[in-house]
């Protein structure tokens, strides 16, 4: 080896050092959630207009910007992203991302929540781009009732996406996102846990959590153990493997091909094990839902900063004693977070 390439390995062997990103209680993180948008085109009351005020002056980052900051990610060991919002397919090009995110060397994941509005007009062209997770938002499977919760009458064209996103054989789950509120859709749950089931659909029953203008209130509240009650299956829970590292905890029922899950951040804690952090369509990254911290990375683009050198910001940012919330701490409530702008 000459000395030039002696230096080189020397300095190729000081990055891969620093190719992980680990906060300051030694959890590593490997799942990116990036918020494309703001804007949404459902009006559910519990997150319609949880808009971050303080960010709404800010411009959206362009796509290149946001693939600029998912490629100094991945260089630190991301090998998930899913894209989220408000709503991600309001996004224009959002193929061009998801593409472009799948052909980073060292991505396996590259998911999509949706509230399936718009499904239809772009699941080939997203399948055909790499996505291989999917997660459907759907609160009723009534109408009418839909039409309640939302604002919008579009339950029909949601159900058609899931039943497309079943179809296309490109997601190994369509997993469905069910909030939980008492009096709005608790009566719905053993049909919801049915139609999962006796189809190849993960429902996830998610308890309903207090975020910013959600309206939140304990009467609405329904807790896991409650939820289960309700379904009034003996359901099993399934041995974890592949890439359970997630909060939900999962469970069949005989030998039907579908599943039913939960996530309940009230009632049980995941810091713990959360692998996560969140990338707003403004281009700040958050280290917990439930905590304000975060740090802007738009500038670092703005001044045309190398990958390298924002890969570096990145590391020192996560690293910072309480850029995380450490396991262990109760309360999700010492902040709400601005779910429309973070996407959950
Ligand atoms: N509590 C629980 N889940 C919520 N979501 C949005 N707001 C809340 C809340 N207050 C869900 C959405 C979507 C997912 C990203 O987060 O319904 O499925």
């Amino acid at each position: 080896m000459n000395n030039r390439n002696a230096a080189l390995s020397a300095k190729t062997s000081d990055i891969k050092q620093t190719r992980r990103l680990v906060d300051f209680c030694g959890r590593t993180i490997t799942y990116l959630r990036v918020s494309l948008t703001q804007k949404c085109n459902l009006r559910c009351g519990y997150c319609f207009g949880s808009v971050d005020k303080n960010q709404i002056d800010k411009r959206e980052m362009t796509n290149t910007e946001i693939l600029r900051l998912i490629q100094s990610f991945v260089s630190l060991g991301i090998n998930k992203v899913r894209f989220t919002g408000g709503e991600p397919l309001l996004r224009r090009a959002i193929a061009d991302l998801v593409k472009g995110t799948s052909a980073l060397p060292g991505i396996s994941i590259v998911g999509l929540t949706t509230n399936g509005l718009l499904l239809n007009n772009f699941l080939p062209a997203l399948v055909n781009a790499g996505l291989n997770r999917i997660n459907i938002s759907l609160d009723s499977l009534d109408r009418d009732a839909f039409r309640r919760i939302t604002g919008i009458d579009g339950f029909q064209r949601v159900l058609t996406g899931i039943e497309n996103a079943e179809n296309s054989g490109a997601f190994p789950w369509v997993k469905i996102n069910t909030v939980v509120m008492r009096g709005i859709n608790d009566s719905e749950i053993p049909r919801f846990a049915e139609w999962a089931l006796s189809h190849r659909i993960d429902i996830r029953f998610i308890e309903f959590m207090p975020t910013e203008n959600s309206g939140w209130d304990k009467d609405l509240f329904m807790a896991e153990s409650e939820i289960r009650e309700k379904i009034g299956l003996a359901l099993e829970e399934e041995v974890a493997k592949g890439d359970n590292n997630g909060p939900a905890r999962r469970f069949r029922f005989r030998d039907y091909p579908g599943r039913v899950s939960f996530i309940s951040a009230a009632s049980r804690s995941f810091c713990n094990q959360c692998n996560r952090l969140r990338l707003t369509s403004r281009g700040d990254v958050f280290g917990c839902l439930f905590q304000n911290n975060r740090a802007g990375l738009k500038k670092l683009l703005e001044i045309a900063a190398t990958g390298d050198d924002i890969s570096e910001h990145i590391v020192k940012v996560i690293a910072r004693p309480g850029f995380r919330r450490p396991p262990g701490e109760v309360s999700i409530t010492e902040y709400e977070p601005y779910m429309q702008a973070v996407g959950g």
